[in-house]
């Protein structure tokens, strides 16, 4: 699949033989249902039957440690098919010496879209406004094949871990700025930001159209992925 980048920044791509054109912008308040809606639909029974991630998108975009500059969707031919959202996260060192970092996630792209390169886009793009904007390290949790060909590595490479001093086999890291992690040890730390209202959750999603609940194989590569640790 061909991509090409134009200067300002619309991109045009060749998908399955079909010419279509991209965009990627800021969300706007009018995208919010939309986005929610992607959310809901790219996170559904992927991880555990049903999903979350569309009532975090809901109430993070009010949050301190949420970042609108780096709030984006990807349009195709018009029609917004993916979204990528961050927030603040921290490094502590073992000093007690904290940096303030970043953490994407959710990452959605529509289903029917998804393998076809736009989640990278999506990733890469915001990596570099994100930098613009000053950050230089970016950690995330997640499956490691969707973010190695972006350039994010084992947390255990860069002495980023948790509590408890492990290093968990969905943590990666991503430097923005050659050498801002100088190899101490560092622990990680989310944003309250993600730490949602479970049974609020599920009455959010009850007032939705209703999807089936179910399980998947995806669910238990993710309690594997989940329950690992690099030694
Ligand atoms: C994860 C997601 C945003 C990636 O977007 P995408 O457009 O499908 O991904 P891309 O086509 O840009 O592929 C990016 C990389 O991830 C890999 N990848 C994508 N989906 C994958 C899958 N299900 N399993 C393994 N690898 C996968 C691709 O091979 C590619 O790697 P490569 O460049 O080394 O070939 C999208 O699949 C999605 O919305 N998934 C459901 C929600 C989710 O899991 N979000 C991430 C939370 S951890």
């Amino acid at each position: 699949m061909p991509l090409c980048f134009e200067k300002n920044m619309t991109i045009k791509i060749d998908v399955r033989g079909e010419n279509g054109m991209l965009d990627i912008r800021n969300e706007r308040k009018e995208d919010y249902s939309i986005v929610e809606e992607i959310t809901r639909k790219a996170f559904y029974n992927v991880y555990v039957p049903g999903c979350m991630e569309h009532y975090l998108v809901h109430v993070m975009r009010d949050h301190e440690d949420f970042i609108p500059e780096l709030d984006f969707v990807l349009e195709r031919d018009g029609q917004v098919i993916g979204n990528i959202m961050y927030t603040k996260a921290k490094l502590t060192d073992e000093d007690g010496t904290e940096k303030e970092i970043l953490t994407f996630g959710p990452v959605s792209v529509l289903p029917e879209y998804q393998r076809n390169g736009y989640g990278k886009l999506l990733i890469n793009h915001s990596c570099q406004k994100a930098a613009e904007l000053g950050f230089d390290v970016i950690v995330i949790l997640g499956s490691p094949a969707n973010y190695v060909s972006c350039g994010f590595q084992c947390c255990k490479k860069y002495n980023v871990c948790v509590e408890g001093g492990k290093y968990p086999a969905a943590m990666l890291v991503k430097e923005l700025k050659e050498g801002a992690l100088d190899g101490r040890k560092w622990y990680y730390s989310e944003s309250p930001a993600m730490n949602i209202d479970e049974q609020a959750a599920v009455e959010f999603d009850d007032q939705l159209e209703p999807m089936e609940k179910k399980w998947t194989p995806s669910q238990e590569a993710f309690y594997i992925m989940s329950n690992s640790f690099v030694e």
